[in-house]
């Protein structure tokens, strides 16, 4: 496993001193980055413009988003309808806050969301992201329990190489340990347990995904066992993780986690910041896997990122106590469920319903899986994994072995190599070694074969390449 989080690419291109490239060097703290790079002759890429699924930069050049930004810009990029009703929304009520207010925008959604959401999970908290969507989620387990006769229960359960957010308690909850050293000591109580990468199996379930996904759930109860039932809130998992590379849930899996947090009385908290509005063809991926949390945590597609915002929807069970008296979550965010945002996210649904959006993902995925394996022929493509519009390549040095990269060789390949080769080459897209080594896809959800083909065959170049700079 890669000791960095950054997938800083090292760009060196041409700028003068007063262009953006430069000034976004001087000024922008960019997220995540490693800003030597660009005091090392780098060059910050800059975009400028996005239409569709293609994306331009400063220099005027052409790339496809093959990570729809950043698992967000669901119906494409350059959609005027979202962009007026942004500015319509901002005409009417541009700001009201949801503190014991509400505004037609926020309601609206709420119901909306409401409807699109399995089971009796009815009641919609609105947050600015994913992050704090997550910190909700966890708060309202610690607080229901408290108010239903369970004071202890504070713990949370989630998946070794899992990402769910920055603020202290989401980075808690996160599995990545170079995210979380810097800011030790977090939130206490954050549990993990094994994820679902079944190309990583122990070997004696390598070639059976249903009996290694009740091996990886047991260690869920098993965890919960060895810190105490009386101990533990919550579980939290993505129904498909992403950091790793793309680990859907084996078949039985997700069955299994809810039955083992039904027996110890432990919340489910599916963690869809990537996996709603589409990205596995249902407007929840728990809905298409058929498994009722008790909340669900989204962000990035409500809106297809014309604006930002999350949501934490719990059900009607969690609600219920704070029903009554006194009782109140005393939690929440000026930007929570913001009028533009939520006019932008009804006009984005509006486009999912017309288009067919999550349809034609569940038509396609199937050829978009298929033009992506056919990179398996390359030496260095281990796997390749995922579920909707969500893949995961994992690169690997011995295909027969499945050994991966060292460190420093890792650091070479991804950072010293593909990142700017596949950008290079006309593909934004993310290689990443929080995990194993990976190349991630998830691209705006309008894509068919041509734009599958052009991935792979700018895939294919570089990978090919990549394995000569070994
Ligand atoms: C699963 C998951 N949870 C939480 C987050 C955090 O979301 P945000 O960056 O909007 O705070 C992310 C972001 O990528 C995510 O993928």
């Amino acid at each position: 496993m890669g000791n960095t989080m950054t997938t800083t690419p090292q760009f060196v291109t041409e700028s003068g001193p007063d262009s953006l490239a430069a000034r976004a060097r001087d000024h922008l703290w960019m997220h995540f980055t490693r800003h030597s790079v660009y005091y090392d002759g780098g060059h910050v890429p800059v975009i400028v413009k996005g239409d569709g699924c293609y994306i331009w930069d400063d220099q005027g050049r052409r790339y496809i988003d093959g990570l729809a930004g950043l698992f967000v810009v669901q119906v494409g990029h350059g959609r005027k309808e979202l962009a007026a009703a942004a500015a319509a929304q901002a005409e009417e009520l541009a700001f009201f806050p949801v503190w014991s207010y509400a505004h037609p925008r926020a309601i609206e959604l709420a119901e909306r969301l409401a409807a699109y959401a399995p089971g009796d999970l009815n009641r919609v908290f609105f947050t600015s992201g994913g992050g704090e969507a997550v910190e909700t989620a966890w708060k309202l387990a610690k607080q229901y329990f408290k108010m239903t006769g369970k004071p202890t229960k504070h713990k949370v359960i989630s998946r070794s190489i899992a990402y769910h957010g920055t603020p202290q308690g989401a980075l808690s909850i996160t599995g990545i340990p170079p995210a979380k050293i810097p800011f030790e000591p977090l939130v206490p109580g954050g549990v993990k347990v094994p994820n679902t990468n079944f190309y990583r199996a122990p070997e004696e379930y390598r070639y059976d995904e249903k009996a290694f996904g009740l091996w990886a759930a047991n260690r869920i109860a098993e965890a919960i066992e060895f810190e105490g039932p009386d101990s533990v809130a919550a579980v939290f998992l993505e129904p498909v993780q992403n950091s790793g590379g793309c680990f859907p849930p084996p078949p039985g899996y997700l069955e299994r986690v809810r039955e083992i947090c039904d027996q110890y009385g432990v919340l489910f908290v599916a963690d869809e910041t990537i996996t709603a509005f589409g990205r596995i063809g249902d407007m929840f991926a728990m809905n298409r896997f058929g498994v009722v949390p008790d909340m669900i945590t989204c962000a990035k597609g409500m809106t297809s990122g014309y604006s930002p915002l999350g949501a934490m929807i719990a059900s009607d069970r969690l609600f219920e106590p704070f029903t009554k008296g006194s009782n109140a979550f005393l939690h929440g965010y000026t930007w929570g469920g913001h009028p533009v945002s939520a006019a932008v996210a009804m006009a984005n649904l509006d486009i999912f319903e017309r288009e067919g959006i999550n349809q034609h993902v569940l038509e396609n995925e199937g050829a978009f899986r298929s033009t992506l394996e056919k990179l398996r022929d390359l030496p260095i493509v281990g796997d390749v994994r995922g579920a909707g519009y969500f893949f995961g390549i994992e690169l690997v040095k011995d295909k027969v072995t499945r050994e991966t990269f060292t460190d420093d060789e890792a650091e070479r390949l991804l950072r010293g190599f593909l990142s700017k080769a596949l950008f290079d080459n006309g593909l934004y897209c993310r290689a990443d070694d929080r995990g194993d080594p990976v190349v991630q896809l998830a691209p705006a959800l309008i894509i068919g074969q041509k734009e599958f083909d052009e991935i792979e065959q700018v895939l294919r170049q570089t990978l090919t390449e990549a394995w000569t700079i070994l």
